[in-house]
C-alpha cells in the first residue's frame, strides 16, 4: 500500500550514484536530479516523507500508516460523513482552531479546513488522541460520532471526534492535528 519502500529504493540509488560519481560523473539530464538532491535540506526533507497509495481505499474505509513514528489515519469519507462534518456549527466545538499544518496560522475549524481536497474526500490526520496520547478507534462501525456517521473514539478516557477529527467530548483538549500532507498525483499522497 506504501510507496516507503520505493522512496527508500530511490535513496539507496541516489546514495550509489553519489559515491559512483565521485569518480565517473556521466553527463546528460539524468544525473542532475541526482546531483541536486545533495544538499542536506533535500537529504533531510527524504527521510521526512513518505508517499501513500491511497488507489485501493474505497469510499467510507481508511488506511493507518506510520509517520516519524506515529499513526496517520487516511480516510476516504462518505458524503454524509462529509455534509455532517460541514454541518456543524462553530460553536457545538471545544476546540475551535483547524489544528491543520497545511495552513499557516490559526484559521476555524471547519471541515473545509480540515479536509485534504475540496470536495472533503479525503481526511488525513494524525492517530493520537490530544489527550494522553492514545490511538483512537474508528472503522469497522465500532464508533458512531456525534452526528450519527462514523468518527473516532479513545477508549482510554472516552475522547469523542467527530467524522472530521473534531474532539467533541470527553478530556481531549483539541482536535486530532492535520499533518503536512499534498496529493502528488491522483492516487498518491505525500505526508511531510
Ligand atoms: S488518551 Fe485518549 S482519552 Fe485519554
Amino acid at each position: 500500500m506504501s510507496h516507503a519502500e520505493d522512496h527508500e529504493g530511490t535513496r539507496r540509488d541516489f546514495l550509489y550514484y553519489a559515491t559512483a560519481g565521485a569518480g565517473a560523473v556521466t553527463a546528460g539530464a539524468a544525473v542532475w536530479p541526482l546531483v541536486n538532491q545533495m544538499n542536506p535540506s533535500a537529504d533531510v526533507q527524504a527521510l521526512s516523507s513518505i508517499r501513500v497509495d491511497v488507489s485501493g481505499l474505497s469510499e467510507g474505509s481508511q488506511v493507518t500508516v506510520k509517520w516519524l513514528g506515529k499513526p496517520v489515519f487516511i480516510r476516504r469519507r462518505t458524503p454524509p460523513e462529509i455534509e455532517q462534518a460541514r454541518a456543524v456549527s462553530l460553536d457545538d466545538l471545544p476546540d475551535k482552531i483547524a489544528r491543520n499544518n497545511n495552513i499557516a496560522g490559526e484559521v476555524p475549524a471547519t471541515d473545509e479546513n480540515r479536509a485534504l481536497d475540496e470536495s472533503g474526500e479525503w481526511l488525513v490526520q494524525m492517530g493520537v488522541c490530544t489527550h494522553l496520547g492514545c490511538v483512537p478507534l474508528n472503522d469497522a462501525g465500532d464508533y458512531v460520532g456525534p452526528e450519527g456517521v462514523g468518527g473516532w473514539f479513545c477508549p482510554c478516557h472516552g475522547s469523542h471526534y467527530d467524522s472530521a477529527g473534531r474532539i467533541r467530548k470527553g478530556p481531549a483538549p483539541e482536535n486530532l492535528p492535520v499533518p503536512v500532507a499534498e496529493f502528488v498525483d491522483e492516487t498518491t499522497i505525500q505526508l511531510g
